[in-house]
């Protein structure tokens, strides 16, 4: 079975999401890590019985001494596929070249890149909002677009409305698209 590495920096929704969906049916998690200490994710990793590896960027003097500890860690677990799932972290060349890597982003990219990208898509009123995956580059979510769905917003939604509904693609297209990139690789 394919291996993949889950990198989260918060409550771990879409981890969540994918170890209902995937651990063990489709590729097998081997590895779920986090730069934050306190992140709700790491319960729900553990819960499942996958190895949970804390790294705090804190403790690191560069983002590059931080990527080079990220890769040595990592490189052990020989995975197939990194996804990032809410890891709110900005990789360097030292990352990108060293592992195929996914990320889920809540917008329609090239849209709304960046933090806050719910809130400023629901505050952009525009006709359509969504949620992307897309191959992880140097270039804060740059990578080519490898799956997008979108929604009709719906100006009587409130924040948590507009919200809920961008989960909820997120939790479709994420095992979706890594399905595919996994049974892509050679
Ligand atoms: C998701 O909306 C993801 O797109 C964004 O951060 C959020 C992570 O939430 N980059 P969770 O930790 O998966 O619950």
């Amino acid at each position: 079975m394919r291996r993949i590495a889950v990198l989260f920096s918060g409550e771990g929704g879409n981890l969540h999401n994918l170890i209902k969906t995937l651990h063990r049916k489709e590729c097998l998690i081997v590895c779920a890590l986090t730069n934050n200490p306190h992140a709700g994710g790491i319960a729900k990793a553990r819960h499942a019985d996958i190895p949970v590896v804390v790294l705090d960027h804190r403790h690191y003097a560069s983002r590059d001494a931080f990527d080079a500890e990220l890769v040595a860690t990592l490189q052990p677990y020989k995975v197939d596929l990194v996804v990032l799932a809410g890891f709110m972290r900005i990789l360097t060349p030292l990352f990108t070249s060293s592992f195929q890597a996914l990320n889920i982003h809540p917008s329609l990219l090239p849209r709304f890149k960046g933090a806050r990208a719910i809130e400023r898509s629901f505050e952009a009123q525009e006709p359509y909002a969504g949620a992307t995956v897309h191959l992880v580059n140097d270039e804060l979510d740059g990578g080519t677009i490898i799956m997008q769905q979108s929604f009709q917003c719906d100006n009587t939604d409130s924040l948590e409305q507009f919200r809920c509904k961008i989960r909820a693609i997120e939790y479709e297209i994420l095992p979706k698209a890594i399905i595919d990139m996994l049974n892509s690789l050679k």
